[in-house]
């Protein structure tokens, strides 16, 4: 066995053990350091897509803000983004980041959002989820728009194009989230199947404002529909 399957296991026990004790955690391979450095400065351009359609001075919630990238790119237009995530070690380094680039205007928790729902009975003028709601346990889906829904009238998700193209991006798309795991692959097909965004925007009873599709990715602003 190598050294690395030997951390993994040892990291995946751990994290287990974490759940069992009612400790907030979500284990990824890549979390912390690499996902900061090498996957979410990936994201730049779709990140800057979603900032254009955000007003200045909003109280925003990043759910699954990872170590913060999106939450650190629109600090300076927002009045507060406070960042949420399951990942202990993407929040610890969001953290990081924080103390590097001190801002009042941030704030992160490894918290779920029920949790800030039921403590803080905060309402935010945006809810920003990217790239999570695909990694979301299939069941988990459509009870975690619901709850965005109580804490946001809009909600703005960036993910998965589906179907993916099936030329040679489309086909990274699938790579990468094949390397990602194998619970994180069995969600991304599961959500493939299904019909991505605009399947679960229908069953949660949210409205599609905008939709706008690039190659790989889609971004869509969400409302309820009795707003
Ligand atoms: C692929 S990362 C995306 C991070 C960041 N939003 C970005 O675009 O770079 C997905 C993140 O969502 C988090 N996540 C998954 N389900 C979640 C949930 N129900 N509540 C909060 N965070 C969640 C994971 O821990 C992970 O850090």
């Amino acid at each position: 066995m190598t050294d690395w399957m030997n951390w993994n296991g040892k990291w995946k026990r751990r994290y287990k053990l974490m759940q069992e004790n009612g400790i907030v955690n979500k284990y990824h391979w890549y979390d912390g350091g690499f996902y900061d450095r090498f996957i979410a400065p990936n994201q730049r351009e779709l990140f800057a897509q979603i900032i254009k359609l955000i007003e200045r001075e909003s109280n925003i919630i990043d759910v699954g803000c990872g170590t913060g990238f999106f939450s650190f790119s629109i600090a300076d237009k927002s009045k507060t983004v406070l960042g949420i995530d399951l990942s202990k070690r993407n929040i610890t380094k969001a953290n990081q980041n924080l103390r590097k680039q001190p801002t009042d205007k941030l704030s992160f928790r490894n918290a779920y959002l029920h949790d800030i729902i039921s403590e803080d009975k905060k309402y935010f003028d945006y809810a920003v989820m990217t790239y999570v709601i695909h990694e979301v346990n299939e069941e988990d889906r459509i009870p975690l728009l619901n709850e965005i829904a109580q804490v946001a009238d809009k909600i703005i998700i960036g993910d998965y194009l589906i179907p993916c193209p099936g030329d040679f991006s489309g086909r990274i798309v699938k790579t990468v989230e094949f390397i990602a795991g194998r619970e994180h692959y069995r969600n991304f097909r599961t959500y493939e199947a299904n019909g991505g965004i605009q399947y679960l925007a229908d069953k949660a009873g949210l409205s599609i404002q905008r939709d706008i599709k690039n190659h790989t990715n889609q971004i869509v602003v969400l409302s309820k529909n009795n707003v």
